[in-house]
């Protein structure tokens, strides 16, 4: 069974009358380590599919299963812990607490769920927890800025942190929604290099990227065209759309 495994997959949103069908029939395989683009116009359905990896949505059919775990069919608990312990997440708008500054943005994500240890116990240190936050802000470059509040820092140093928050979780999957959607073209090529080199096959991590930007396609491993919600292609090799395609 692969790492990620999505069977049949649909979703529909029903608004009043009107009925929005958001994915229709998906069945894509994801394994350990890959860092997949998943890439579509708007509306394709591609936040519909990364959350329903992720376990933020649940299907009207089809199932989602994650290392074996069947997560479109966890209780509310289980999911909790499944995200808690499994995802990390980066969004378009960063998602920052405004009151707490960088470095303190990363302990709060990590309080949540501890510190391993080498002896494979858990620790809730703050002291701990606090040395962790702090390598992951300097992994991203970011050390000297650890006491800026996210208002006073730039889109990219944001972006930064909170993939400093998503990563230091460690999660094995990270689960990216048109993380450069907000900033200009080199903030984001430097963005999206910082994910990548902390990302992928040498720190056997999976990664999912949702963009609508074919610039950004290759990237990745592999590329998931979405359209519609379905799978319009899916290449399993490195993949570069027609320059024409770029803008
Ligand atoms: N909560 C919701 N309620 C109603 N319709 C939704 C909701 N979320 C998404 N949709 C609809 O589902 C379709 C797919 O949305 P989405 O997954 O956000 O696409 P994308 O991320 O590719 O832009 C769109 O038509 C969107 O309007
Ligand atoms: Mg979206």
């Amino acid at each position: 069974m692969a790492f990620i495994e999505l069977s049949d997959l649909s979703k529909e949103y029903s608004l009043g009358e009107t009925k929005t069908v958001a994915l229709d029939g998906i069945d894509l395989e994801i394994n350990r380590g890959q860092l997949v683009i998943l890439y579509g116009p708007s509306g394709a359905g591609k936040t519909t599919l990364l959350n329903m990896i992720g376990g933020l949505d649940v299907p009207n059919s089809g199932t989602v299963t994650v290392d074996e775990i069947p997560v479109s069919t966890l209780s509310a608990k289980w999911l909790t812990t499944f995200r808690k312990q499994k995802i990390g997440v980066v969004f378009q708008f960063f998602n920052l607490l405004s009151r707490l500054n960088a470095l303190e943005n990363i302990e709060y994500a990590i309080d949540l769920i501890g510190v391993k240890q080498s002896d494979g116990s858990t620790s809730f240190n703050g002291k701990i927890i606090r040395e962790k936050a702090k390598e992951y802000l300097e992994k991203v470059g970011l050390k000297d800025r650890m006491n800026h509040f996210p208002a006073q820092l730039s889109g990219g140093e944001q972006q930064r942190v909170s993939i400093a928050r998503a990563l230091a979780k460690e999660p094995e999957i990270l689960l990216a929604d048109e993380p450069t959607g907000n900033l200009d073209y080199k903030i984001g090529r430097n963005v999206l290099e910082i994910m990548e080199a902390m990302t992928g096959k040498a720190q056997n991590r999976t990664v999912v990227i949702v963009t609508h930007n074919p610039a950004i396609c290759p990237l990745g491993d592999r590329v998931v065209r979405l359209s519609d919600g379905k799978v319009a292609e899916n290449y399993t090799q490195k993949y570069t759309p027609a320059k024409e395609l770029y803008w």
